[in-house]
């Protein structure tokens, strides 16, 4: 790219178009309900489908959900296993490990209502799989 030097640039920024557009939503959360038969680590272990509907739940009741605001989706393994239950949130990357439905709660009226991250609640750096 013209005027930058080889440091300020990866192969992820080269890909990248230089405008984009508005994004659709304002946020994403994403939940991790992969659940493994034979007996690994996996969040469905740890009620990740009921906090999943909790979070649908109280994102449309707060009236949080739709086009230019929050879209609470599902997803396969993260890859995190080892800080499970976990779920992720757009754009800012933020990732969360719960226990139970308060600490969804939590999320929704802090991060996904208001941008404050729930320092608290954050997944570790380095737990991955
Ligand atoms: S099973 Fe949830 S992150 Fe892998």
């Amino acid at each position: 790219m013209p005027g930058m030097n080889e440091s300020m640039t990866s192969p992820i920024a080269d890909s990248m178009p230089v405008a984009t557009p508005a994004s659709y939503y304002q946020r994403h959360i994403f939940f991790c309900l992969n659940e493994r038969s034979n007996g690994e680590e996996c969040c469905a272990k740890h009620d990740a489908q009921a906090a999943f509907d909790h979070c649908k739940a109280r994102v449309k009741a707060a009236g949080l959900a739709g086009p230019g605001q929050v879209r609470v989706n599902k997803a396969g393994c993260l890859d995190r296993c080892a800080a499970g239950p976990v779920v992720v949130v757009y754009p800012e990357a933020v990732w969360y490990s719960y226990v139970d439905v308060s600490d969804i709660d939590e999320i929704v009226e802090s991060h996904l209502k208001n941008g404050q991250v729930v320092q608290r609640l954050l997944t570790p750096a380095h737990l991955g799989r």
